[in-house]
C-alpha cells in the first residue's frame, strides 16, 4: 500500500507521515529530505545553483540513505555521513528549493524514490508524491495550513533548533519557497486528482493522525471487498 502525503512546507506533514508510518508499520519516505541532501553536497561542493548539468550529474552520483531509528527518529546519510541536522539549516532550506526546480534532479531523485519504495508499503512526504511519484497511490493526502501559522511553526522549530531567525525572515522565506514550489514549470506543487485535503491550521497532530487512520482503514476495507 502506498500513501503519499503533499502539501507546503510546514504543514506537518513531516509529524503526520511519520506518525502514520509508525502506526501501520510502513516505510516512511521524507522526499524533501533529498532535495535537501543535493542541496548541501553542491553548496559543499561549490557547484553553482543554476548550473543544471553539474547539479543533475551531482544528483545522479549521490547516494542517500533514510534510516529509521527508535530512539533518534529517522536520520538522513548523505554518501555515508549522517545530515540529518544540517540539511535543516535555512541556507539549505532556500537552496534545495532552487536545485528543486530542475527536471534533471527531480527525474534523478524520483527514479530513487521509486527504487526505495519498490515492494514496499510506503507513507511518501513531499510536493509530489501524488502527482508525479507515486501516480497510482492507494490514498492521496493534500495538507495545507495558513501562512502565518507554517512559518511561526517553522520559526519555533529553527529556534529549537539552535538557528538564530527572526519570525519576519522566517514569513519572507516561507512565502519564497511556497511561490518557487508552486510556479516551477518541472512538477509544481498541486493537490493530485482526488488527493483529500485537510486544513491543518487549527487541527492538533493527534487530530491530522486520526483522520489519516481513518482514511487509511476505509481503503483498507474498500480493497477487501473487492
Ligand atoms: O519538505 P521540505 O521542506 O523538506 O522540502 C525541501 C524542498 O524540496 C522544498 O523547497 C520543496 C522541494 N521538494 C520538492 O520539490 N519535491 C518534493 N517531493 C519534496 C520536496
Amino acid at each position: 500500500m502506498i500513501v503519499t502525503i503533499d502539501g507546503p512546507s510546514g504543514t506537518g506533514k513531516s509529524t503526520a507521515a511519520q506518525n502514520l508510518a509508525r502506526h501501520l508499520g510502513f516505510l516512511y519516505l521524507d522526499t524533501g529530505a533529498m532535495y535537501r541532501a543535493v542541496a548541501l553536497k553542491a553548496m559543499r561542493e561549490g557547484i553553482c545553483l543554476e548550473d543544471k548539468k553539474g547539479l543533475t550529474r551531482l544528483a545522479k552520483r549521490t547516494r542517500i540513505g533514510l534510516k529509521g531509528t527508535r530512539a533518534r527518529g529517522v536520520r538522513v546519510f548523505l554518501d555515508g555521513s549522517d545530515v540529518t541536522r544540517a540539511i535543516r539549516a535555512p541556507r539549505v532550506s532556500q537552496a534545495a528549493s532552487l536545485v528543486a526546480t530542475l527536471r534533471g534532479v527531480r527525474r534523478a531523485l524520483v527514479a530513487k524514490q521509486r527504487a526505495i519504495a519498490a515492494g514496499a508499503s510506503v507513507v511518501a512526504e513531499g510536493r509530489d508524491t501524488g502527482t508525479v511519484v507515486f501516480r497510482k497511490a492507494d490514498l492521496k493526502v493534500f495538507l495545507t495550513a495558513s501562512l502565518a501559522e507554517r512559518s511561526r511553526r517553522r520559526f519555533e522549530e529553527l529556534k529549537r533548533a539552535g538557528h538564530r531567525v527572526t519570525l519576519a525572515e522566517v514569513v519572507r522565506q516561507t512565502r519564497a519557497r511556497d511561490r518557487r514550489d508552486r510556479r516551477r514549470a518541472a512538477s509544481p506543487l498541486k493537490p493530485a486528482p482526488g488527493a483529500l485535503r485537510i486544513d491543518n491550521t487549527r487541527l492538533k497532530s493527534s487530530q491530522v493522525f486520526d483522520k489519516l487512520s481513518d482514511y487509511v482503514k476505509q481503503v483498507q476495507k474498500k480493497a477487501l471487498l473487492r
